[in-house]
């Protein structure tokens, strides 16, 4: 074959590639008309480009430049789409700073956009300190989420920089194969029910190397989970990482598969939660805590079978959720609490193969002791485990 013959072939495949429609668009919020100057509404221009990228059958692109910043309203993002939409966030996205009337729930959602791709160099902004005074005043039953990215399988989340939500900064529900990387999630240690990242009715979720630092729970796993794996997590402060609450209002739950390692919990008021509701039923099993790290956490390893925010409940109900098959291993570090390992487990459904392995928790006062308190507990005790704990075998 000559060389003439070759680049001939050469050029032939890239023209049909580029006919292909392979090269993608992009469509940028300024292209329809969004300011990006902090004031003016730019909710519009946003749904117009959206209705533009969401059309678009060759991989489009929907784009926040940077250097600008976005004043944003709430808005749904709905598929189904023609092709899969990336989602680029360069600039900054702000939430108008005030109340909304009516309960609303969620200020950014995706719906039903399956291999959904989001990067973000920019930061979003829920504003929420009015909120946050609204709600610790009690005047303020609703406060709406930053992100919630719905019905979306095979979507890939990275990157993003989360701040100051009115309520919880990522929610991911009903979908299947879903990775979060590298995100950052910021928001005063006293702002009310600021969670992190809640994942919910979803299976094969990945949520690995994030920083999160909240009022609430750094990273919460709620009902209907499948395989959850997270690690990488600097979490602090906040409410440690939490499978539950679950069970409320005598419902039915099941959770199983999530395995956390390699994470870091510092200054926060639980670090590994499992929080379940008297009178629910259902399951919480396959659950793994590995190399975790803590420092100045009041509740290190914690099992809450009486879940009860508002001290309002019935206790010792006749039914419960099961947890069984929970390991923790590796961990270690300080707590400023007394009870260092405390598996309270209901009477009406035990705990089973609830394991502990290699666990050093000291108190964070020189000198200070810390005890383990275990109720209608099954279990094994591997290795050292520091508080020893009176029920394992
Ligand atoms: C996601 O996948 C699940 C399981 O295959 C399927 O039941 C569900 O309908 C899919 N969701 C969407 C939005 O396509
Ligand atoms: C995470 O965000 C916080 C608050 O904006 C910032 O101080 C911190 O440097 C960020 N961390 C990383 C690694 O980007
Ligand atoms: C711990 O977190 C609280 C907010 O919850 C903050 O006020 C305090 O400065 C933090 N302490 C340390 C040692 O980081
Ligand atoms: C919990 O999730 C399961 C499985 O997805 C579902 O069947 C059940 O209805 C959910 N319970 C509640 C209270 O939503
Ligand atoms: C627990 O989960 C792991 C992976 O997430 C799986 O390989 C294993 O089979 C599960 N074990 C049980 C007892 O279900
Ligand atoms: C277990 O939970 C019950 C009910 O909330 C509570 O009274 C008890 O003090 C708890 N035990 C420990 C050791 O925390
Ligand atoms: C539940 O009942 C048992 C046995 O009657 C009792 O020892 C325990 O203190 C009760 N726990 C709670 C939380 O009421
Ligand atoms: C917790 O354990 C300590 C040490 O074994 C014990 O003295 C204390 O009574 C227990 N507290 C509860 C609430 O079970």
């Amino acid at each position: 074959m000559s060389k003439g013959l070759i680049s001939v072939l050469t050029l032939s495949v890239l023209v049909s590639w580029t006919i292909g429609g392979v090269t993608a668009a992009t469509y940028s919020v300024v292209d329809h008309g969004a300011k990006g100057d902090g004031k003016t509404d730019d909710t519009q221009a946003f749904t117009d480009a959206w209705n533009a990228v969401c059309s678009d059958a060759a991989a489009p692109t929907f784009l926040v430049p940077s250097g600008m910043a976005f004043l944003l309203g709430q808005v749904v993002f709905q598929g189904p789409c023609k092709s899969n939409v990336h989602v680029e966030i360069s600039g900054n996205i702000l939430r108008p700073s005030g109340l909304w009337s009516g309960g609303v729930v969620s200020w950014i959602v995706f719906n039903n956009v399956n291999g959904l791709s989001i990067a973000s160099t920019g930061v979003i902004d829920g504003q929420g300190s009015a909120y946050w005074t609204c709600r610790n005043n009690y005047q303020c039953n609703d406060a709406p989420s930053a992100l919630t990215v719905l019905n979306a399988n095979g979507s890939r989340l990275s990157g993003l920089k989360l701040i100051n939500s009115p309520s919880k900064h990522l929610i991911v529900g009903r979908s299947v194969g879903v990775t979060i990387d590298g995100i950052n999630v910021t928001a005063p240690g006293d702002s009310p029910n600021t969670d992190g990242v809640f994942i919910q009715q979803s299976q094969h979720v990945s949520l690995s190397n994030a920083i999160i630092g909240t009022g609430d729970d750094c990273v919460a796993i709620g009902n209907g989970t499948l395989d959850v794996t997270v690690t990488g997590i600097t979490c602090g402060p906040g409410h440690g990482i939490s499978i539950g609450s679950l069970g409320s209002e005598n419902s039915e739950a099941q959770v199983e598969q999530i395995h956390v390692s390699n994470s870091r919990i510092f200054n926060a008021t639980n670090g590994l939660r499992i929080k379940t509701w008297q009178g629910g039923s259902g399951y919480a099993k396959n659950i793994s805590f590995e190399g975790i790290n803590l420092a100045a956490v009041d509740n290190p390893i914690l099992i809450d079978q009486y879940y009860c925010p508002r001290g309002d409940c019935a206790l010792n109900q006749s039914s419960s959720l099961q947890v069984s098959n929970v390991r923790y291993s590796d961990i270690s570090g300080t707590t400023t609490g007394k009870i260092a390992i405390n598996l309270n487990c209901s009477q009406s459904v035990i705990c089973t193969d609830i394991s502990l392995q290699n666990i050093n928790i000291q108190s964070a006062d020189a000198g200070g002791t810390v005890v383990a308190n275990c109720t209608n507990v099954q279990g094994t005790a591997v290795g050292i485990v520091k508080p020893t704990v009176p029920c394992l075998n």
